[in-house]
């Protein structure tokens, strides 16, 4: 074994030894720890869906980026069902939670923009924020007034971008819900844009299971995230971008995402320009 190997054999045997080794365990038990929280991922109705289109012969995989010969009409069903059922504008998906993070945050570039995280945000903003070129902070958890005062303090000390206040509205770890709406005004204050996690909650709170940022007012201000491992027990993830009506969207900032992230731009813009932003 090579010295490196026998250095990485230690470590392993040191953790062994302190009870510490983690190894995967078959499934046994009720199960009250995982993200399938409907109980859908074995459902007949899941399996059904997946067996017809098999039969219907869609393919398994796309082939390749989405943005060459990948795209495929199943997508852009998926897209305009999923933009319809969050009341969104348009509906970009990705083949998972971390990797729409990591494009949204990629999207992030202007250097003029600074990102305002909850710190108990997920792991996968966390890594988002190290792509983006944007400055970043992170928050207490659930502390508006602190959000309010950084992106104050941000805009005084010279700020010249958009903020982004980035939160999950239900935070896995402690459980607790995010103060959307007071995010909301402090949102509306600044001029800034609310990037919501909404893995969590996604298929199980709000109106139908869409969430809870559909019950808020300013909806033209926020794009929201719903993975699909989650309630929806299955993978993948789209974004919803949100826009009202023509009053409110005249200085509204929003996101357009290619198909795969790879490239992409922030703009600020009119009512027809955000719908066109925002088709997937
Ligand atoms: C709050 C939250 N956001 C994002 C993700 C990432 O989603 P995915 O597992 O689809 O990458 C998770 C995954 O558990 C999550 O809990």
């Amino acid at each position: 074994m090579s010295e490196r190997l026998a250095a990485q054999a230690g470590t392993l045997a040191g953790l062994a030894r302190r009870g510490r080794l983690r190894a995967l365990s078959g499934r046994a038990g009720v199960d009250f720890a995982s993200n399938d929280y409907l109980g859908l991922a074995a459902s007949p109705a899941m399996t059904a869906a997946a067996q017809g289109a098999l039969e219907r012969g869609e393919p398994v995989g796309s082939g390749g980026s989405r943005l060459l010969r990948g795209n495929h009409p199943e997508h852009e069903a998926l897209e305009a069902e999923a933009g319809g059922f969050f009341g969104s504008e348009g509906a970009g998906f990705w083949p998972t939670g971390f990797a729409a993070i990591s494009a949204l945050r990629a999207t992030v570039r202007l250097r003029r923009d600074a990102i305002f995280a909850d710190a108990l945000i997920h792991a996968s903003m966390h890594e988002g924020l190290k792509l983006s070129k944007a400055a970043h902070y992170l928050l207490p958890h659930n502390d508006v007034a602190a959000m309010d005062a950084a992106i104050a303090a941000w805009r005084a000390s010279g700020g010249m971008g958009t903020p982004w206040i980035a939160v999950e509205s239900l935070y896995s770890m402690d459980g607790d819900f995010a103060p959307l709406a007071a995010l909301a005004q402090v949102a509306a204050r600044h001029d800034a844009l609310m990037l919501v996690d909404e893995a969590h909650a996604t298929g199980v709170f709000g109106p139908g299971g869409r969430g809870l940022v559909g019950n808020l007012a300013n909806r033209d201000q926020i794009i929201t995230l719903h993975t699909c491992g989650q309630g929806a027990a299955g993978m993948a993830a789209c974004c919803a971008c949100h826009h009202a009506d023509d009053q409110t969207t005249g200085g509204t900032h929003t996101q357009r995402m290619d198909t795969d992230g790879r490239r992409n731009q922030t703009c600020l813009g009119q009512r027809e320009q955000a719908q066109a932003q925002c088709q997937p």
